[in-house]
């Protein structure tokens, strides 16, 4: 196991094809949402208690009607086969032996059906929504037979933020060979050795054109391709409601009387999110207004957060501020790509690890008892 998540992305940006990697790490315009969403967990203080029994430590929380051996969610990510061949399977097996639920895009590289067939752990359906409503529907009718439990629908996503890196890349999808990617790929031969070895390219280039189940790769191809139905209002929900009958929860929420029209709507939760600094340039960080949304909205509504957590002591800063969850996205990712499964494992395990040493620092060894008490007075006096 490598020291820390950094190093996982040092090894992954060595790894991956420059298209590759900054379609993983980087964000939007000049990615000042994306360095908000961190700068927000290194500025929070904890405020440790001592003497008191950590002999025995519990990570476990339960959300969504399903325990998780701590308060994390791998999340939803779009085109993981760029990392890793048969990504999707990878980290869906990978968080079942983490006891973590794995959320499977809508733009997933691998079809819902081989993903299940791949694990029996929990899964949850992300849907982005095309113009043909019935692509989407077709999806949750799939989930739904697979056993997917939990839908939580990306809102944020009406357009895809302005990514200079993919223009200057000249990366988009499906993928045409420019000089430019072609120089990118002859660098990087190990990546296009074990792409064609293990059948992730074809998979890949071919995804909006192969044969398989048509739906989920039209909905892939218009996800890609930048279809989504940006008439897409608040009576989705009712939509939804006609069509999954577990929990629902929306992902992408940064306003307070959102996430109350959220609740007064009867969804089970909301993921307050800015998609990893993707979407919107200068958009607030999850974290900062994390307090303000629990205390409108907590009880009758469970609230998770994601955005830039590298630590698992950011997942205790999360917890410890009201989210009942966070949802993991790059870090996982750059365990894929740096070491593949067994990269994605030993993130999953260090995050843990972490979090563990940082329950007992607290003194506050059950993740269900982290709450404001364990934050400095300054924080506590914001909450
Ligand atoms: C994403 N994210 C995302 N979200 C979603 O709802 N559907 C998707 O297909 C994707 N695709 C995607 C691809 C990549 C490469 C990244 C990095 C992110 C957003 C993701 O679910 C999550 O909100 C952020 O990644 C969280 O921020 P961190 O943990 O990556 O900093």
């Amino acid at each position: 196991m490598l020291p820390a998540v950094e190093d996982y992305r040092a090894l992954a940006r060595q790894r991956l094809t420059r298209f590759a990697f900054d379609y993983l790490d980087g964000g939007a315009e000049d990615g000042r949402t994306l360095s908000r969403n961190r700068a927000a967990y290194e500025q929070l203080i904890f405020q440790p208690r001592v003497l008191r029994d950590v002999t025995r430590v519990d990570a476990a929380v339960q959300v969504c009607g399903e325990t998780l051996a701590m308060p994390a969610v791998v999340g939803p990510t779009g085109l993981n086969g760029l990392y890793w061949p048969r990504a999707e399977e990878v980290l869906a097996r990978a968080a079942h032996a983490a006891g973590l639920p794995f959320a499977v895009s809508t733009a997933s590289t691998s079809l819902l059906e081989s993903v299940r067939a791949a694990t029996d752990g929990a899964l949850w359906l992300q849907l982005y929504v095309q113009q043909d409503r019935r692509i989407a529907e077709d999806m949750m009718r799939r989930a739904r037979a697979l056993g997917f439990s939990t839908l939580m629908l990306t809102v944020d996503t009406m357009v895809h933020g302005k990514r200079d890196h993919d223009v200057r890349n000249g990366f988009r999808m499906p993928l045409r060979l420019t000089p430019k990617l072609l120089l990118d790929l002859a660098m990087h031969p190990r990546w296009c050795a074990r792409m064609l070895r293990q059948g992730g390219s074809p998979q890949l280039v071919n995804l909006a054109r192969s044969a398989g189940v048509k739906a989920q790769l039209q909905a892939q191809a218009a996800a890609m391709s930048r279809q989504m139905d940006m008439s897409l209002d608040w009576a989705a929900v009712a939509w939804l409601r006609r069509h999954w009958q577990g929990p629902v929860l929306l992902k992408g929420v940064l306003s307070v009387d959102d996430a109350r029209t959220a609740r007064r709507l009867g969804v089970d939760g909301v993921v307050l999110s800015n998609h990893g600094g993707r979407q919107l340039e200068s958009a607030p960080s999850p974290l900062e207004i994390l307090p303000e949304v629990v205390d409108a909205v907590g009880t009758g509504l469970d609230v998770f957060v994601d955005g830039g957590i590298r630590r698992g002591s950011d997942i205790a800063k999360a917890r410890a501020l009201g989210a009942k969850a966070v949802l993991l996205g790059r870090a996982p990712l750059y365990g894929l790509a740096a070491q593949g499964p067994q990269g994605v494992a030993d993130v999953l395990q260090m995050l843990r690890d972490e979090f563990e040493i940082t329950l007992r620092l607290l003194g506050v060894p059950r993740a269900v008892d982290l709450d404001g008490d364990a934050l400095s007075a300054d924080h506590r006096a914001r909450l």
